[in-house]
């Protein structure tokens, strides 16, 4: 199955998911790497590993359904069957939902739908909450609010900072992120 990864960032999850696709745990060719950001960490990760990529500045277009029009042509010309994204900052709208309906998922650094948007870590920080976790779900259209596939709670100790509880939920990310992907090719297979 060909996927497409779309991250904004670092890419970590990106790395993750490339490993398990290089050891065979995740059966996917991962396609094409699309970034909305130039110079953002994770392009140079899929160079090392000879991803195609393309990189966008979302502003160059002259509205939202442009940009995501260029971004499906791209999907179509390599045959993207599935979308992951990792770290994407941005919200899809219309133009990719449409066509990906369902075949779209997302990770999410919190217990959805607690701490929906940004800084999921600090939200659950600010409100002392003693367990957070990882959420994976479809994509729709709003932030943060797809049907959830898999969840896994992460406790918060005391003395935790951000960076302690960003390590915890990293690792929890990179190791269910893929499990998650693959357990959804195989349902698929045998549906
Ligand atoms: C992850 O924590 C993910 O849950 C969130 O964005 C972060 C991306 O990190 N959606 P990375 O770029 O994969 O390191």
């Amino acid at each position: 199955i060909n996927i497409a990864v779309f991250a904004s960032g670092t890419g970590s999850n990106f790395d993750a998911i490339v490993s398990k696709v290089e050891s065979g745990e995740l059966e996917a060719n991962i396609a094409l790497l699309v970034c909305d950001r130039i110079g953002a960490p994770v392009i140079e990760k899929a160079q090392k590993h000879e991803i195609d990529t393309v990189v966008y500045r979302a502003k160059s277009f002259a509205d939202k359904a442009a940009y995501e029009q260029a971004v499906l042509d791209d999907c179509r010309q390599r045959g993207i069957e599935f979308i992951v994204l990792a770290g994407y900052m941005r919200l899809i709208g219309p133009t990719l939902l449409k066509p990906y309906e369902r075949r779209i998922v997302n990770i999410h650094p919190s217990l959805l739908p607690a701490f929906p948007g940004k800084d999921a870590i600090g939200q659950a920080l600010e409100k002392k909450v003693k367990v957070t976790g990882v959420t994976v779900h479809y994509v729709d259209d709003g932030m943060d609010t797809g049907p959830i596939i898999a969840q896994e709670p992460i406790p918060i100790e005391e003395n935790d900072t951000a960076d302690d509880v960003k390590d915890k939920i990293q690792a929890v990310e990179h190791r269910l992120y893929p499990q998650v992907i693959q357990s959804l090719f195989i349902k698929e297979e045998s549906q």
